[in-house]
Formats: C-alpha cells, sequence, structure tokens
C-alpha cells in the first residue's frame, strides 16, 4: 500500500474529545490535531492535548497538536431575544454606544469602536460568514445606518467583514495572550494566529510567544484581504510566519468566492516557494456534519487542494461536532491517495532556474533531484534537528517517502504536518560515527521500507544535533557494506 504524502488536521471538539473516537481519527489518518481555542475551555484542551499525545504514543504514531487563537474576529453584541429576521430593504443600524445586551430588528451594538471611523458610505458589509449583506448609507458619530440588501437571520455574536476588507483590529487580544501561555504550557508543536494583516503582526505573535516561553512554529492564517492584496503583502506576511493556513471562511467573504480558487492556488506555490507548510482549510467535507458521505465536490475540492501540493487538509466543524468525524477523516485519506496517483504529482518545476539561498537547502534539494532521477532510490533520510531538511526537500514534487530521523519528540511530532514526511526516532549521536549510516539504513529495512539491492538517500551534517548543519548527501546500497 503507498503512502499517503497529503496530510490531515482535524479539529478536535465534543464530537471527538473521548479517547475511543480520538483512537479512530488517528488511526483513519489524523496527523494533526487542531484544537480550537474559539471554543472550549483551558481545562477541555488540557485534557484533549493529554488524551491525544497519550493515544498516540501507545499506538506508535506520531500527531502533531495545533491550537488555533481566536484573534480579533469583530462580532455585534446581543439581541434581546437573541434573534432577529431581516429582510432585504430594512434599514438597520451598528452603534458602539447601544447597551451590549439590548439589540433589537432596528439596532445592535458592536464591540469595535473604530467601526464609524473605519467605514464609508457605499460599503458593504457582510454578517453571519457572508449570509446577510448590508450596504452602509449614512454614518454618524456612534454608528453605521445601513440598509439590508441580502436579509435572513441575525443572532447574537456572529461576525462581521467588509468586502474588500480593511476592519482593522489589532491581531491579537487579551484571550490570545493567554492561549499564547497555554499552548506553552501545553508545548503545542503549532499555534495559528488569526487574521495578522501583514509581516509586524506575525513579528508581535512571536515577541509574545518568546516572553511567554511558548517554542510553538507559528502559522499565518490567510484570511483578511489585505494579506493577500498584492505578492510583497502575502511575500511578507509568509515569510514571517513558519507556515501559513489558506483560512476560506473569512477570506472568501472579504475577496467574494469566485475569486477563492485563483487565491488558493497562489497562496499554496507562495509558501512552498519559501520554504513554508500550507494548509489548506474551511468546508472541505462540510456535508459530511450530517452525512457519512462526501459530495462530488466536496472530493474534487480536497483532491484538486492536494493536486496543488497543500501540506495538508483540513477539517473543521466535520470532525469537531459533526455526526461522522472518522468517517470524515477516512474519506479525506482516501480522496488524497486517489490525487496522488496523478502522474503531475511526480513532475516538478520547483525552483527551476533559480538560485538557492542557503547549503543546506542546496544539499536537500540536490537530494530530491537524485532521488527522482536514480532509478532504484526508495526511500530518503533526511537526519534533522528541527525538521528544516525534510521541510525543504518536501517542498519538491516526489513519490519518494522522506523520513525524518531525529531524536527530538517536538520534531518528530512537526513533521507530521509536513508533505510526504514521516518521522524514524533515531539518534545519531548514541551511535559510533562511522556506523550511523548502516544503523539508519537498518531502521528502513527493519520496517519493510527498503531491502538488499535498493538504493537509499541520506542527508546529514559534519556534527550531530546541529540545526542548519547538513552539508552531505550520501547514496547508499542496501546490501552492502556502508560507512
Ligand atoms: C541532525 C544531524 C546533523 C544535521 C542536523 C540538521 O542533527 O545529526 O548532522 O546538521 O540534523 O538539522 P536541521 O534542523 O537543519 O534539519
Amino acid at each position: 500500500m503507498s503512502l499517503r504524502r497529503t496530510k490531515i488536521v482535524a479539529t478536535i471538539g465534543p464530537a471527538s474529545s473521548s479517547p475511543e473516537v480520538l483512537e479512530q481519527l488517528i488511526l483513519a489518518g489524523m496527523d494533526v490535531a487542531r484544537l480550537n481555542f474559539s471554543h472550549g475551555n483551558a481545562d477541555e484542551h488540557r485534557a484533549r492535548a493529554v488524551l491525544i499525545r497519550e493515544i498516540a504514543a501507545r499506538l506508535n504514531c506520531h500527531v502533531a497538536l495545533l491550537g488555533d487563537l481566536q484573534g480579533p474576529k469583530i462580532r455585534i453584541a446581543r439581541f434581546i431575544d437573541k434573534k432577529i429576521e431581516l429582510q432585504a430593504g430594512d434599514p438597520f443600524c451598528f452603534s458602539i454606544t447601544h447597551p451590549r445586551d439590548a439589540g433589537n430588528q432596528q439596532v445592535v451594538c458592536i464591540d469595535y469602536p473604530d467601526l464609524v471611523t473605519d467605514c464609508r458610505v457605499g460599503d458593504e458589509l457582510l454578517l453571519d460568514d457572508g449570509r446577510i449583506v448590508m450596504q452602509v448609507e449614512r454614518v454618524s458619530a456612534d454608528a453605521l445606518h445601513c440598509l439590508v440588501l441580502v436579509g435572513g437571520p441575525l443572532s447574537d455574536h456572529k461576525g462581521i467583514n467588509r468586502r474588500g476588507g480593511g476592519l482593522t483590529a489589532p491581531a491579537l487580544t487579551e484571550k490570545d495572550k493567554q492561549d499564547i501561555r497555554l499552548a506553552a504550557e501545553l508545548d503545542l508543536d503549532y499555534l495559528a494566529v488569526s487574521f495578522p494583516r501583514d509581516a509586524a503582526d506575525m513579528h508581535l505573535a512571536r515577541r509574545l510567544c518568546q516572553e511567554a516561553q511558548c517554542n510553538s512554529w507559528l502559522v499565518a492564517k490567510i484570511e483578511r484581504a489585505e494579506a493577500v492584496m498584492n505578492d510583497e503583502a502575502l511575500d511578507g506576511l509568509i515569510s514571517a510566519s513558519d507556515a501559513v493556513m489558506v483560512a476560506r471562511g473569512d477570506l472568501a467573504v472579504e475577496i467574494g468566492d469566485a475569486e477563492l480558487v485563483g487565491i488558493q492556488k497562489k497562496i499554496i506555490a507562495a509558501a512552498r516557494k519559501q520554504n513554508k507548510a500550507v494548509i489548506t482549510a474551511t468546508q472541505m467535507m462540510e456535508s459530511m456534519i450530517h452525512s457519512p458521505m462526501p459530495t462530488r465536490a466536496e472530493v474534487s475540492d480536497v483532491a484538486n487542494a492536494a493536486l496543488d501540493y497543500t501540506d495538508a487538509v483540513m477539517l473543521s466543524a466535520e470532525t469537531a461536532a459533526g455526526e461522522y468525524p472518522v468517517q470524515a477523516v477516512a474519506a479525506m485519506a482516501r480522496v488524497c491517495l486517489g490525487a496522488e496517483k496523478n502522474p503531475i504529482m511526480r513532475r516538478s518545476g520547483h525552483r527551476i532556474g533559480q538560485q538557492f539561498e542557503r547549503w543546506d537547502e542546496s544539499i536537500a534539494l540536490a537530494a530530491m533531484y537524485t532521488a527522482n532521477h536514480f532509478p532504484g532510490v526508495k526511500a530518503i533520510i533526511a537526519l534533522t534537528e528541527s525538521g528544516y531538511t525534510p521541510l525543504v526537500m518536501s517542498r519538491i514534487r516526489s513519490p519518494m517517502p522522506i523520513y525524518a530521523f531525529t531524536s527530538s519528540p517536538q520534531t518528530q511530532a512537526r513533521v507530521a504536518l509536513f508533505r510526504g514526511v514521516y518521522t524514524i526516532p533515531f539518534d545519531p549521536s548514541a551511535i559510533a560515527n562511522s556506523t550511523v549510516s548502516q544503523a539508519a539504513v537498518e531502521e528502513l529495512v527493519k520496517r519493510g521500507i527498503v531491502e538488499t539491492g535498493d538504493w537509499v538517500i541520506l542527508t546529514k551534517g559534519d556534527s550531530y544535533h546541529t540545526v542548519g548543519g547538513t552539508n552531505t548527501m550520501k547514496l547508499l546500497h542496501v546490501g552492502h557494506i556502508l560507512s
């Protein structure tokens, strides 16, 4: 059976917190478990993190943990009766002074004082992920007076976006700062930052993480129109992050759903070019919240993201609150494997005609070139400290499995996100220098991954446990004496 290269991120929630379901999710193919800090309390997330790690260890699997900060989503306050029903043509008002829990058919309070200065007459406002559309007709000192264009039910705390973006709340809230401390306590492998506008927001998140001694790799969620406004904005945000997420929910609301597919492809390519991992998220198997089977359109969406060479595809409510969490992961795994059979998955034009920037990057990419062109190569072994070497390797399209050999438990978990990368615990410094290659290849033989006569590529540095130290590539013939 071929190994699945596209990884699966599954969100953990009430439908998936029991030991039984978590075990089944892992066995069905969950590579990364997402703890969504927009829902649930700290104790619930603590309990889930502990359980996932325990079960993964028992099953001998490596599952990364990703925390997702709530971020500064701008929301309306509350209605007296929890909910109103709006019709096209109704007048409606957002006020920054109206009592917070006394919204009614004409007006609701909004917790965002800059709303009246940020918005102009003619702006379109979208509520509840775009289900309700309004146009600003008049701006007063403390309120926006709007006309409803598309009506529907509107209930407490629904989010608000502006078409074209530009509602600029700072990216990290007090709650996010608390959750960064929680991420540090739980030693999460990844931490996703919601609604970053630009690189500066990611730098701020990184500084707060350092202060809290949080070592998580930072994932920028690309979900604001400003972030994809032009190549400089997107590249700047990617370069300030360790990985990115195409957060299609809010992004589609801001830029319009019609442009989303093109932008998704662009973000995936841009992230890979900068040696960053990328997750494609939101509504991938949405109908599976209530159905055991995905629709054709969902199958096509997941397969296309895999063909675009995303590192991972993500499930949200499907696994957090759906009726078929395990089936959703299994369906995703099956669809990814199917897509990976397509021959375009093996042809790479990555970085052709471009200079490399670092020597370890040069060795990593040379290893992939060799793997794709030298017949008989069955696997790549990257001795790695932080996961960087296999990350760079996995930016290249290839059918070749990349094994991250590392003694660091955090790196073993972290590489679970990278496309086509699998981990094998291994400590080169515990072995005599002259037998490291032999011992590494034997690990693959022992697991039935390679056999006598196969070739294996191995990369490493001159000294062990040195981040950025990779300077050597070896071609090893299995069954021969290797040094
Ligand atoms: C392991 C190897 C070193 C190598 C390093 C690269 O520690 O033993 O020889 O220099 O990995 O780690 P990196 O984090 O840069 O992939």
